[in-house]
């Protein structure tokens, strides 16, 4: 599903933050990614969804070699891609209903779809109040919970979730967690990049730990 052979990352004439990156996640896997806080999880999960090019190394992503793809064919590769960003990315103007229909709508979903299948997913991730209002509004876990539901509703094969339980309180966090597990029971294939300890210990996926620039399997 996504294959990292002797990948580096620098940020401009910077030193490399990543260096050597070496790891495959096969089709249906489920790992966490760890790190402190500034190890680069954020940016290794940036070369996944296509939004950086590595400075070194080949990335293969659905079997296909990134660096070889044609720009054209970029936005097709990451319509398979469901990603929580860190910092959300709702768009302020729509409803919390409409951020989440977004993937739907793109791809040709009837509005009976989109109003069969988004309410359900609002209202397991306890946003049922919020349906109408506009992120803006919200509080920092009810935006997190945006922009997760955005990020299953289209049931993507790869699903990028960077700390996507930062903002909520430990019932909360399990129960989204429960959601990207029952994705992962349907196929997609999911990784996690936080740094809630108590969330991976109590959950058994196996880990890629980022340190010193480097990426450890545990
Ligand atoms: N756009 C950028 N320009 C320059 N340096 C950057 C940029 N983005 C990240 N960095 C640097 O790259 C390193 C890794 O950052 P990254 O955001 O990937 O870490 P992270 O593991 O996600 O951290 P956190 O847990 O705080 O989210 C940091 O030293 C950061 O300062
Ligand atoms: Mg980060």
């Amino acid at each position: 599903m996504v294959q990292f052979d002797g990948v580096a990352v620098r940020y401009g004439r910077g030193p490399e933050i990543l260096q050597d990156i070496q790891f495959a996640l096969p089709a249906g896997s489920f790992h966490f990614l760890t790190g402190a806080s500034g190890a680069g999880k954020s940016s290794l999960l940036r070369l996944i969804y296509l939004a950086q090019r590595p400075s070194r190394g080949r990335i293969l992503l659905f079997g296909r070699d990134t660096s070889a793809a044609r720009r054209y064919e970029l936005p097709a590769l990451r319509r398979r891609v469901g990603v929580v960003f860190q910092d959300f990315r709702l768009l302020d103007h729509l409803s919390t209903l409409d951020n989440v229909a977004l993937p739907l709508r793109i791809a040709g979903a009837t509005e009976q779809d989109v109003q069969k299948f988004v309410p359900d997913l609002l209202n397991w991730v306890g946003l049922t109040e919020q349906m109408h209002a506009n992120p803006p509004t919200l509080s920092g876990g009810q935006k997190q919970r945006v922009a997760i539901a955005r990020a299953v509703i289209g049931r993507p094969d790869l699903l990028l979730a960077d700390e996507p339980t930062g903002n909520v309180d430990d019932r909360i966090a399990m129960r989204l967690m429960y959601l990207f597990e029952e994705l992962n029971k349907l196929g997609t294939t999911v990784v996690v990049a936080t740094h809630n300890e108590n969330l991976v210990s109590r959950l058994d996926y196996p880990r890629l730990l980022l340190e010193n620039g480097r990426v450890t399997k545990a």
